[in-house]
């Protein structure tokens, strides 16, 4: 798998050590990684990447939940490289905008649902939720109800990293750095059946009752305060949380009964990820708001925004006034530019139809063969996303004590093995690139049950320890 016509210029140890002495990393440890040193990765090509000894690594995670047309793809390039030379930079501030932004605006419109026509540009997701507080509240402030302000999020939910987005989000280590979340920011539990169900109860009938949690909170903070409720169709960062099918119709009944505004956070779910064009078409409802990133240019550069409903759209517009909020980045051109040709390249290859209708089937049924694997508890997928849940015991689906760190263990074979696999806990999840064929799910699915395999025999050899 190495292969050292591969090699950078610099060593791997010297690139480490430049890292160590001057690159802090997001979500990362500093101490531990800079005696570790990272892993540096120099080049891709389709669903593979390859680090700088030459090793080729099978990429399931899309580099983080991104590379949706796989990578190295001229056309990308090239819009790229068109619109920086025409155009690099001008801003949407000064009652100005630029061709790809408005192209772009354009093609969301007719790709998003139909309730969508207009966008805010942003340029990332993390931002893209933060336009989302502002603009709920300034919804609601525009229609002289501003004590509408509380918005509903869920625990272990992902939103960014943004003191707004962070604060949506439901990861309590995050809460506790930093003293968030910020006010007027609640959460709720998160319809996670293979942990909060009861013994016994149907996924359908868990659906339900989760949904209903939504509305208790609603009622306790009386409907009056209540802007938003935030989710994503299925909790990606969380461990590929894939909500029974009960539960997002119910959420859409609850807002529509209480006057609440429903919020998508489509950053992973977006652009075919579910095998739809967003997570809520596959899971039947119909937001406000839309919060994109990451598949819109596949990741080549960064570029976020909001779907803004016509519900909103027309009170802003109409009885706005000035909107006090937006970004330098706002409508990049060259983010734009890249982002008309990832989509333009998405309908051209049928990618979301293919990952409906062929490649997200065949991961559905080979991920269903893992339950066979001893330390397999429940598999679950949705589209091109995955996960498998790491049990120690799969009769009663107890889980292994998290001093163990199993899903890291798992994780280390991953690196070992040639094999990008994220563990979030206990669970082992994958979200490959939209264009990944059959014969390559094969091959990560036999790299996946290799290091399966090499956890087991790891965790034998501690019981004989
Ligand atoms: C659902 C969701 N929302 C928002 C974000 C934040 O996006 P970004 O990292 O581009 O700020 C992420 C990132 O993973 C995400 O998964």
């Amino acid at each position: 798998m190495t292969d050292p016509t591969h090699r950078t210029a610099r060593s791997t140890a010297d690139w480490q050590a430049a890292d160590a002495a001057h690159y802090l990393h997001p979500f990362t440890d500093f101490r531990s990684l800079a005696a570790k040193g990272s892993r540096v990765i120099v080049s891709g090509e389709n669903i593979y990447l390859r680090d700088s000894d030459g090793a080729r690594i099978l990429d399931a995670m899309s580099g983080l939940w991104c590379v949706n047309v796989g990578y190295g793809r001229t056309e990308l390039i090239e819009a790229a490289t068109r619109q920086m030379t025409t155009l690099p930079f001008y801003n949407s501030f000064f009652q100005t905008a630029t061709p790809p932004a408005i192209e772009l605006a354009e093609l969301l419109a007719q790709v998003t649902p139909p309730q969508f026509a207009h966008v805010f540009f942003s340029g990332s997701g993390s931002e893209g939720n933060d336009t989302v507080v502002r603009m709920v509240r300034r919804y609601w402030d525009v229609l002289g109800q501003p004590e509408r302000s509380v918005i509903i999020s869920r625990k272990n939910a992902y939103h960014g990293s943004t003191m707004a987005g962070a604060s949506l989000g439901g990861m309590s280590g995050m809460h506790e750095q930093g003293g968030l979340p910020i006010p007027g920011i609640v959460h709720i539990d998160q319809p996670f059946w293979f942990e909060n169900a009861n013994p016994g109860e149907s996924r359908d009938a868990f659906g339900l009752r989760a949904a209903g949690w939504l509305e208790a909170k609603i009622l306790e903070l009386g409907a009056d305060r209540v802007a938003a409720f935030i989710g994503e169709p299925v909790q990606g960062a969380g461990g590929v949380i894939v909500p029974p099918d009960t539960y997002w119709p119910e959420i859409q009944r609850i807002c529509d009964r209480h006057g609440v505004l429903l919020v998508s956070d489509e950053v992973i779910c977006g652009f075919g990820r579910t095998g739809r064009w967003f997570g809520c078409e596959t899971f039947g409802f119909r937001p406000d708001l839309m919060t994109f990133a990451k598949g819109v240019t596949s990741g080549y550069v960064p570029l976020g925004g909001v779907m803004v409903g016509e519900r909103i759209a027309r009170v802003l517009i109409d009885q706005g006034g000035e909107f006090n909020h937006g970004y330098t980045y706002s409508g990049h051109p060259v983010a734009c530019a890249v982002a008309l040709a990832n989509i333009r390249l998405v309908q051209r290859e049928g990618l979301v139809e293919r990952v409906r209708d062929d490649t997200g089937p065949y991961l559905a049924e080979r991920f269903a063969t893992l339950l066979a694997h001893p330390l397999v508890g429940e598999v679950q997928t949705c589209g091109l996303m995955g996960a498998v849940q790491l049990v120690q015991d799969k009769a009663t689906n107890r889980t292994f004590a998290p001093e163990l760190g199993i899903g890291m263990v798992c994780r280390g074979h991953c690196f070992g093995n040639g094999l990008i696999m994220r563990a979030v806990g206990d669970r082992m999840i994958v979200a490959p690139p939209l264009v990944i064929t059959r014969a390559q799910i094969d091959e990560m699915m036999a790299l996946i049950e290799r290091c399966l395999d090499l956890t087991l025999a790891d965790v034998e050899a501690r019981g004989r320890a």
